[in-house]
């Protein structure tokens, strides 16, 4: 069973715009934000049996919330994102000073790569796909290869709305990942399409409503109501789909994935 990391959304709001799905002058509705956020914690842990820690939230830090961008976990090391954007870097000591209290070894990257976690490295069996241009620097992904002492393929990512990997490729187990084709560019595309054993592409409207960015803890899956297409698939595929309407999140270009960073 999976552990995550997740950040109550005390604080969360819109207060800037580094995508292109925030809008300050669409704020977040910050009491239905928080019980979207509670269901769902409840879904991960009651629900599915995993296990969530918590990180505090802080004033002034919105994005906390998204653990998925606080880096990457590797057994007791945690490589530490390097954020493209000022407005992020200020999460950088939070998540160095949890990690470190729990006694993982903190691993920086060089300072001139920008890296931004698990947003942007997802593995497939024994292979890590890892998405560069928007947040993260290509740079980065060959230092992470060392680290993880395994294989990364690159994938550029060629739509601004689809920034982070996490909201265009989501593995499902060893050999099946889901993937929207248009929001990489033809080689990705062939990437893809020749390195993960059983590509399931996603439909663009299944895809804007960040199909994509779903939760898989064993055959359960947490998607964000309204895909239907993808939610017919998935079931078809033997998978159990369990909807939740995240909106408050989808304000700052997020859903289920970026709100969970997996521990373990
Ligand atoms: N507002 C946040 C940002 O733009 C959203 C992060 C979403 N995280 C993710 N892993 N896709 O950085």
């Amino acid at each position: 069973m999976p552990t995550f990391l997740m950040c109550p959304p005390d604080y969360y709001g819109i207060e800037y715009e580094i995508n292109p799905w925030m809008d300050c002058r669409r704020p977040a509705d910050t009491a239905l934000a928080k019980k979207q956020w509670r269901a769902l914690y409840d879904q991960l842990t009651t629900k599915l049996g995993a296990t969530v820690e918590l990180l505090m939230p802080v004033k002034g830090l919105p994005d906390l919330i998204f653990t998925a961008n606080a880096g990457l976990v590797a057994g007791t090391k945690f490589i530490r994102s390097n954020f493209r954007f000022p407005q992020r870097r200020r999460e950088i000591p939070v998540f160095e000073t949890w990690f470190k209290e729990r006694g993982y070894r903190i691993l920086p990257l060089p300072p001139a790569a920008c890296f931004e976690g698990e947003g942007d490295a997802l593995p497939v069996g024994q292979t890590f796909f890892a998405g560069y241009r928007t947040r993260s620097d290509i740079q980065s992904h060959q230092t992470i290869g060392e680290i993880l002492g395994c294989e990364v393929l690159s994938l550029e990512l060629a739509d601004p709305r689809f920034y982070h990997l996490d909201t265009c490729f989501c593995p499902l187990d060893d050999r099946t990942a889901l993937y929207f084709p248009d929001a990489f560019d033809a080689y990705g595309r062939k990437v893809i399409e020749t390195s993960v054993p059983e590509p399931i592409p996603v439909a663009p409207e299944d895809a804007l409503r960040f199909g994509c960015n779903a939760i898989v803890v064993g055959t359960g899956v947490v998607l964000h109501a309204g895909c239907d297409e993808l939610n017919r698939d998935l079931r078809r595929r033997g998978f159990t789909v369990h909807e939740l309407d995240l909106s408050e999140f989808h304000k700052a270009g997020g859903s289920a994935k970026c709100l969970v960073l997996r521990l373990n």
